[in-house]
């Protein structure tokens, strides 16, 4: 399909350009055409969110952009007269099954040529992606971006007015944009965004240029966040950024994610958690200010993604695997029962089996409560897919399989710690797979189901484990 005037399309090109310009902070771009104020009455929207918490964040202001356009939410596709998927491109096989869905619903809009079909999030910052949609996916209509969320009321009301494709991708820095409406998915515990985009650039990720340039919110909208998600009741919230530790940096602001930590705590919401630090910069201010507080969670995401100290370098990732060792030393050391998790990617281009070898060494040394473990992915723009690669996919698939192996036992291993001890579990309602039981999180970020009376989701619950699995713990109340 031939491009047409007026859409804006994306370029990775651009979009790893950073400049020293400090971010805007934008309070008041978010607005609904009075055209448009009624345009979802009657209508309900599909939402579908894949990826990271940075996504689940983002939908949780399209739920609110939608539904302040009076369009009532439903669950499934098949009812929906506007679908929205909100993307994600870190890796190969989250592409895939976007795509697969968007195969799915081909047929939904031959039986309704009024469905409106929308595609957003990271998947949308790229261009071969962009080439796609427009020669395969003709059936997608709006095509929007990661700097643009609020522009969704006007864009929707172009496609639902005329039909004709829109695509709005920008590819800049981006701005700090406030006030965006928001419905929480949750009642008790709530995702807050401290900052968005990254500025590492790892040379094999591609989220510096689907998600722009490290930019921090005011200290103050966040705590103002936070007050008001205490005064509504929530009980837990986590703080959420690419990497956190860069809070503050790009505003000049003294004491940065330290400081703020330090005064979410001191709100007063009885669990803080934060996601995702870098091992590099990682204060000894942090750890003191976790280890300070006690309702900051013993709780550390801290991606390692490789063992070996010459794949970190070929990575990007600013840290030897000595300097990453003393670093889980030392927070093992000053904060109590801290639970860790952590990224691993194995088949890097030309990793040995040496190499690999120092990847199951590091889980061996901090014995991961729960490792993410992905087989490397090219993407295209990334400098790491440049790289040349020799080592054949069944190398890495069973390079994968043996990770996988070593870090479940350490999971379960973590796990037995539990057995027979008391531990405080936040309820998140009944369990997935049996409503005859409860399921919520210990301090430490363990799944608990448990057999309890009169329990509802937002309540602590003092639970006693009597068993204990991989990827879960058993109890009943005490
Ligand atoms: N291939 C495989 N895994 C990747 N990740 C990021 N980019 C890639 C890629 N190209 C992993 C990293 C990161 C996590 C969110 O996803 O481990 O920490
Ligand atoms: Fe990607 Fe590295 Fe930024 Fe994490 S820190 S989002 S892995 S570039």
């Amino acid at each position: 399909m031939k491009k047409q005037p007026g859409w804006a399309l994306p370029s990775l090109k651009e979009a790893q350009v950073r400049t020293h310009k400090q971010s805007q902070i934008e309070k008041g771009l978010f607005e609904i055409p009075t055209e448009a104020k009624l345009l979802g009455q009657g209508k309900r929207y599909y939402l579908r969110t894949y990826g990271c918490q940075a996504n689940q964040r983002d939908s949780e202001t399209l739920a609110g952009i939608m539904e302040a356009l009076c369009f009532t939410p439903c669950e499934d596709a098949e009812q929906a007269d506007v679908i929205l998927l909100n993307t994600c491109a870190i890796r190969k096989n989250a592409e895939d099954k976007v795509l697969g869905e968007l195969g799915q619903l081909k047929r939904l809009k031959k039986e309704n040529p009024d469905l409106v079909i929308g595609i957003c999030g990271c998947m949308s910052q790229e261009e071969a992606i962009i080439d796609t949609l427009l020669t395969h996916y003709r059936h997608v209509e709006l095509i929007f971006g990661t700097h643009n969320l609020h522009r969704l009321p006007i864009l929707l009301y172009q496609v639902m007015t005329t039909h004709k494709k829109v695509i709005e991708v920008y590819s800049k820095e981006g701005e700090v944009i406030e006030n965006l409406p928001v419905i929480r998915f949750d009642s008790h515990k709530a995702w807050v965004n401290i900052m968005y985009g990254c500025d590492k650039f790892c040379t094999y990720c591609i989220v510096p240029y689907t998600r722009g340039k490290e930019r921090s919110r005011m200290m103050e909208d966040i705590l103002e966040e936070v007050r008001t998600l205490k005064a509504q009741g929530f009980h837990e919230i986590t703080l959420l950024g690419q990497n956190v530790n860069a809070y503050g940096k790009d505003l000049g602001l003294a004491g940065g994610f330290a400081k703020l930590l330090a005064e979410v705590a001191q709100i007063g919401i009885a669990r803080v958690r934060f996601m995702t630090s870098h091992p590099w910069d990682f204060t000894d201010e942090m750890i003191d200010v976790i280890a300070r507080y006690d309702n900051i969670m013993p709780f550390i995401h801290l991606p390692v993604q490789s063992g070996d100290s010459d794949i970190l370098k070929l990575m990007g990732r600013r840290y030897t695997i000595e300097e990453y060792k003393k670093l889980y030393d030392k927070i093992t050391s000053n904060i109590k029962n801290c639970a860790f998790s952590t990224d691993i990617i194995v088949g890097f281009p030309n990793e040995s089996e040496a190499q690999f070898q120092h990847t199951l060494d590091i889980v061996d040394y901090c014995k991961f409560d729960n490792a993410f473990t992905f087989i490397y992915s090219p993407r295209e723009g990334t400098p790491a897919a440049k790289m040349a690669d020799n080592v054949p996919l069944a190398v890495k698939q069973e390079r994968l399989q043996r990770l996988n192996e070593k870090t479940n036992y350490y999971t379960h291993m973590q796990n037995e710690k539990y057995r027979g001890k008391i531990v405080t579990v936040l309820v998140d309602g009944f369990s997935k797979k049996n409503d005859q039981v409860y399921s919520g999180h210990t301090d430490t970020n363990k799944l608990v189901n448990f057999i309890g009376k009169d329990v509802k989701a937002g309540d602590f619950v003092e639970v006693e484990i009597t068993d204990v699995k991989t990827w879960s713990l058993d109890g009943k109340q005490v």
